[in-house]
């Protein structure tokens, strides 16, 4: 069976039968595309909702990308719900086609990346610890665009590198689609809702709220202290903590990505963080101005 519906929802898992589905489709139409690695949260359902008001038909995408995991043991504690996600979206609208492939169908000549050049975006902050992460973010992003051709892609600030990186992917690679960035959805606490917070225990979860705290201090700073000096009081908020270990904390023009040298008086920008809670990868960022 290529395809099943769930209770209401259409589930189409492979290139055939949603090549098919979408040739019944009239130009007038309008599609909108959310893609996800699934283990759904808030997060991704106000992404999706944003999709429904704004497309007559919203295909959210759920595969776990295996290009993109530079760690084997991150992408093997992955977690995995599709039954659980699609009870989910079904509870939204009627309106959702899920396309949940295969690694074998995404990825029919061999499970790797394509090297792409993003005017070093991928080169900083995620791109520097995770290597390899943006080609294999690009790959599947540009593979599932070219399959479903929408008129609007959706993505979360939680990942705003990964956003601006997606930009520069529809340009260079002259892709007919709008890419719609969505603000970041929060756990009570601050913490940025992520499928990895799955992992972590209660009192992990909790002392994770530091994260977003500093986020929100070194915003109030922002306006009277230097980059560097906002930096190091950051630095000093996770030093010797008993849970959370800082990688990188970084000021940078949203743009460019770059590293504040000197604030423009018309400059945007954005602190981003990583810290590891045990061995759980979290990222983090705000607009500081
Ligand atoms: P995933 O981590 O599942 O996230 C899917 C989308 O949801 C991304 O655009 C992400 O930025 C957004 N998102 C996640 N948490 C969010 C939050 N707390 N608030 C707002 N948006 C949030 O990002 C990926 O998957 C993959 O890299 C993908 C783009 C699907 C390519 O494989």
């Amino acid at each position: 069976m290529l395809a099943f519906s769930a209770k209401t929802m259409l589930v189409i898992k492979t290139e055939k039968e949603l090549k098919s589905h979408l040739s019944s489709f009239g130009n007038e139409k309008s599609l909108g595309l959310v893609p996800t690695m699934g283990a759904l949260h808030r997060g991704h359902v106000a992404l999706v909702h944003r999709a429904i008001s704004e497309n007559d038909t919203t295909i959210v995408s759920i595969f776990i990308n295996p290009t993109q995991f530079n760690n084997l043991e991150d992408l093997k504690k992955y977690p995995q719900s599709l039954i659980g996600d699609i009870q989910i979206l079904e509870k939204l609208s009627g309106k959702i086609i899920v396309f949940a492939p295969s690694v074998e169908e995404m990825y029919p000549n061999g499970v790797t990346s394509v090297p792409y050049q993003f005017d070093g975006l991928d080169k900083v902050m995620e791109g520097a610890f995770r290597e390899g992460h943006f080609n294999g973010v690009g790959t599947v992003v540009e593979t599932l665009l070219k399959l479903i051709n929408p008129d609007k892609a959706y993505f979360g600030e939680k990942d705003f590198q990964q956003l601006q990186i997606i930009k520069k992917l529809v340009e260079i690679k002259d892709i007919p689609v709008d890419i719609i960035g969505c603000p970041i959805v929060r756990e009570p606490n601050g913490l940025a809702m992520s499928s990895r917070n799955k992992r972590l225990s209660t009192t992990l979860r909790k002392e994770a709220g530091l994260i977003y705290k500093t986020l929100e201090t070194a915003k109030k700073k922002f306006g009277t202290e230097s980059a560097k000096s906002i930096v190091d009081w950051v630095k000093n908020q996770f030093k010797g903590h008993p849970y959370l270990k800082l990688e990188y904390i970084e000021i940078v023009d949203v743009e460019t990505l770059m590293p504040i040298k000197r604030k423009q008086d018309n400059g945007k920008y954005r602190a981003f963080m990583a810290v590891y809670a045990n061995n759980v990868r979290l990222i983090d960022n705000i607009a500081l101005n």
